[in-house]
């Protein structure tokens, strides 16, 4: 039986120390965390509790975008289990579907250069990306995933040049289901760091 625990920290709005003490007494255990947010998982359940940061802005909107009517369905974005919610003025939670580490190192290279000279291009018109072979490569690489390709240019133009976010593409932040797929869990980051 799974136990509404979003309802619970809705309920009582705990502040992060009692949140933590909450989460140990319903049986999870923090399997990872970030600088920002802080995994929660209880043996034998699809999903993990992320708790993070109300400063995270990047995050919110990167959620914003995952769960958008365009983007929402494409498999390399992580499945949510209903809304975020903000538990305090602090941080807030939400449920999304237990992933894997990412062992595919050499992809992530790939989206990472990608995603890099895609902002450049769309910055400098001028340059043509036609003479860049690690771009083109990159592409060709991305292409056996079309949907990847699809969401890593939407990712660009919308959350990096439109809202100003920077790309934080690293192993750390893609990971993988059960079939391999891989999974962009936290690909953009606040300016300045
Ligand atoms: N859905 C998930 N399932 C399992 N582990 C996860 C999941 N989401 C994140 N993690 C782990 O938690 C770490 C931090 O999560 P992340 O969303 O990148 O937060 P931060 O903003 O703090 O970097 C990840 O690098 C990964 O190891
Ligand atoms: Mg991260």
């Amino acid at each position: 039986m799974e136990t509404n625990i979003m309802r619970l920290l809705e309920l009582t709005r705990p502040s992060l120390e009692q949140a933590y003490s909450i989460l140990d007494r319903a049986g999870f255990e923090e399997i990872a965390h970030g600088s920002y947010a802080e995994i929660f998982y209880r043996d034998g359940d699809p999903f993990v509790l992320r708790l993070y940061a109300n400063s995270d802005r990047a995050y919110a909107d990167f959620i914003e975008f995952a769960m958008d009517g365009t983007h929402r369905g494409n498999p390399h974005l992580p499945r949510f289990r209903g809304r975020p919610m903000k538990v305090n003025n602090e941080y807030s939670s939400v449920r999304m579907e237990k992933l894997a580490p990412c062992h595919m190192v050499d992809i992530v290279t790939d989206m990472q250069m990608f995603v890099v000279f895609r902002e450049h291009y769309a910055r400098h018109p001028k340059d043509d990306p036609k003479e860049n072979p690690e771009y083109q490569k990159a592409i060709g690489i991305l292409e056996l995933k079309p949907k990847l390709l699809e969401l890593l240019a939407a990712l660009v133009d919308d959350l990096i040049v439109k809202h100003g976010y920077q790309d934080d593409i690293d192993i750390n932040n893609v990971m993988m289901r059960a079939n391999d797929t891989l999974v962009l869990i936290d690909p953009v980051c606040g300016k300045g760091f």
